[in-house]
C-alpha cells in the first residue's frame, strides 16, 4: 500500500507524533501554521509576545499555548528548558519596517535586526543542542522572504536585509548540522494576507491605492493566504520532506518571476 493509502487507511496526519514549536503563533501565517500542524497530528507549543492573541488558539485539539517574547534570552532558555522534547522548531516572528535608508534611524535597524535575525539565533542556540542530544534528527523552518537577497522592494530597506541575514544563517546552520540529521530550510513568500499586512495597508494615506499596489506586484493577481503558507511549512516539518535542507522556499505568486 502506498504511504498516502496507508494514511488515509489508518487516519495517519503528516505531523504525526511530532512535537512542533513556533513563535508568532498570535495571528497571520503562524497562527495558520499552529492549526494545520495540529490537524497533521502534531503536538503543537505554540508561542507569542502576545497572551491575549493566542487566547483564540486555547482549547484548539493538539495546541498547547505559551506566552513567549523571542527578543527575551532568559524567557527562551526557560522555554527550551521546560519542554521534554521537540521534534519541529518554526521561527516565525518578525517586523516589517516601512522606509528607505533614509527612513531607517539605528534604532529601526537595531529592533528589526534583534527581532528578524537575532530571535532565530537565540531560539537555535538554545533548542538545536536539544536536538542534537535527542539524537533523532529535526526540522528547522526560518521564516525568510521574497523581500531578501533574492529581490528588492521599495520602502523595504532593513526589513530586505534581515531577511537576507536570515537566508545566510539557514544555510550556516544547515550545513553546520547535516550530520546530526537536522535540517533547516527558509520560507521566502511575497504579500500574504495578514492581519499586519491590514495594518501597514491601513497607514498607507490611501488603503485602497495600497491593496491595488500590492496585489499588481504579485503575478498570480492575489494577496497569498496563511494557509498556503502553512502548506509549506507543514511539509517542511514532515518527514515527506526528509531529503531537504538548506534550501530557500519561494512562495510569491509569480512576484520574483
Ligand atoms: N504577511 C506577509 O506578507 C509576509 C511576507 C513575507 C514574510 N512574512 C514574514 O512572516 C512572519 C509572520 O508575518 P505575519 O504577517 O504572518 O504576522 P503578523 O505580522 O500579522 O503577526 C506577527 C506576530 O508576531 C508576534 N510577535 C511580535 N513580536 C514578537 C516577539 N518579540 N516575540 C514573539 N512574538 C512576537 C505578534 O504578537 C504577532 O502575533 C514575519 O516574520 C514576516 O516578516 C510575512
Amino acid at each position: 500500500m502506498k504511504l498516502e493509502q496507508q494514511r488515509v487507511y489508518l487516519k495517519m496526519g503528516r505531523l504525526d507524533g511530532k512535537v512542533f514549536v513556533l513563535s508568532a503563533a498570535g495571528q497571520g501565517i503562524g497562527k495558520a501554521v499552529a492549526l494545520m500542524a495540529a490537524k497533521e497530528g502534531a503536538k503543537v507549543i505554540a508561542t507569542d509576545v502576545n497572551g491575549e492573541l493566542l487566547k483564540q488558539l486555547e482549547g484548539v485539539p493538539g495546541i498547547h499555548t505559551q506566552v513567549l517574547d523571542v527578543l527575551n534570552k532568559q524567557e527562551i532558555e526557560k522555554f527550551a528548558n521546560s519542554l521534554d522534547s521537540v521534534d519541529v522548531l518554526f521561527n516565525c516572528a518578525g517586523f516589517v519596517h516601512h522606509g528607505t535608508l533614509l527612513d531607517c534611524a539605528e534604532k529601526d535597524w537595531d529592533f528589526s535586526f534583534n527581532l528578524n535575525v537575532k530571535s532565530v539565533y537565540t531560539m537555535c542556540s538554545y533548542f538545536v543542542p536539544k536536538l542534537i542530544a535527542q539524537g533523532r534528527g529535526g526540522s528547522i523552518i526560518n521564516m525568510a522572504s521574497v523581500v531578501s537577497s533574492i529581490k528588492g522592494a521599495p520602502n523595504r530597506f532593513v526589513y530586505g536585509a534581515t531577511k537576507a541575514a536570515v537566508i545566510g544563517l539557514n544555510k550556516s546552520l544547515a550545513v553546520d548540522f547535516v550530520q546530526h540529521k537536522i535540517r533547516f530550510n527558509t520560507i521566502c513568500p511575497g504579500t500574504v494576507d495578514t492581519p499586519s499586512l491590514r495594518d501597514r495597508m491601513a497607514a498607507q494615506g490611501d488603503p485602497e491605492q495600497a491593496y491595488k499596489d500590492f496585489i499588481a506586484r504579485q503575478k498570480l493577481g492575489r494577496l497569498g493566504t496563511p494557509d498556503e503558507i502553512a502548506y509549506l511549512v507543514v511539509y517542511l516539518a514532515s518527514d515527506e520532506s526528509n531529503f531537504v535542507t538548506g534550501q530557500d522556499f519561494i512562495i510569491d505568486g509569480g512576484w520574483s518571476i
